[in-house]
């Protein structure tokens, strides 16, 4: 067999999955991020994004960041089924990222959520952008999701309120190392999704096209001194 022909054998079965619908979020100091879904051709630039974040041992940003790279590589390299990445940016420069990816159409598998810059709850506005893709686009009926940081844990655990599944269901183990899995519901969205969901649409167009161009950042909170040339 040709070597391009065995590589595509090896490619996971894909689910058709409808595109992300960009939204323009208004953050708590008034600077504007659009939020859409990440083009394979920008794996680069989302790939040097991450990396730096590898080498910060606080807040988990170091296995965060190790594993969301991984992450972004297997859905490029078609080695992870079903997966979507969404990209926060304010003026084009990446703001967050989240990673996530669907078992089949209804039941969904959170992977990661990530801030690079702090203190405005990009990760939290990003952590529901992907629960809306997920139940109101793809039509998912629940979500597994597991925290790796405490962080992670007051905002998605403690914040809306999971099911907490480990004790009705212990043979229920999300795929990121078998940690107890907490699961988002439809019904729990409903519920919440007023509150937790923000954003407008359609981006105007000139907005889309400068979020079009995507940047990396060119510094990073959680590295001080870090300056990109
Ligand atoms: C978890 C995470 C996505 C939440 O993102 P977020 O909603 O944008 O929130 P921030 O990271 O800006 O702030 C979270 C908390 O950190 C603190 N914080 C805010 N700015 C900070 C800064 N510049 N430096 C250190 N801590 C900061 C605050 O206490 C804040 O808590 P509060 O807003 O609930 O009072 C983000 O903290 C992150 O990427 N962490 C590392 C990776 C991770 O843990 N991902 C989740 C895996 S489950």
């Amino acid at each position: 067999m040709a070597i391009d022909k065995m590589e595509q054998s090896l490619r996971p079965p894909e689910l058709e999955m409808k595109p992300y619908p960009a939204k323009i979020i208004t953050l708590a100091n008034g600077e504007e991020m659009i939020v859409r879904q990440a083009k394979r051709e920008e794996v680069g630039v989302i790939l040097g994004t991450i990396q730096p974040l590898i080498g910060v041992q606080k807040d988990f940003y170091d296995i965060v960041a190790a594993r969301m790279y991984a992450e972004v590589l297997g859905w490029y390299e078609y080695r992870v089924a079903n997966e979507f990445v969404l990209i926060g940016s304010i003026d084009g420069e990446i703001a967050g990222i989240v990673t996530s990816r669907l078992v089949d159409g209804k039941e969904g598998v959170s992977l990661h959520t990530m801030t690079i810059k702090r203190g405005l709850r990009v990760g939290a506005q990003l952590f529901a952008a992907k629960m809306e893709h997920h139940i109101d686009i793809l039509g998912n009926d629940e979500v597994h999701i597991v925290a790796e940081s405490p962080i992670g844990f007051k905002r998605w655990m403690i914040e809306y309120a999971l099911e907490d599944r480990s004790a009705q269901f212990p043979a229920l183990r999300h795929e990121l190392g078998g940690v107890p899995t907490f699961t988002l519901t439809r019904k729990l969205w409903e519920n919440i999704r007023a509150d937790k969901c923000t954003g407008t649409r359609p981006v105007p167009p000139v907005k889309l096209a400068k979020a079009d161009k995507l940047k990396m950042p060119t510094e990073y909170p959680q590295i001080p001194g870090f300056k990109r040339g």
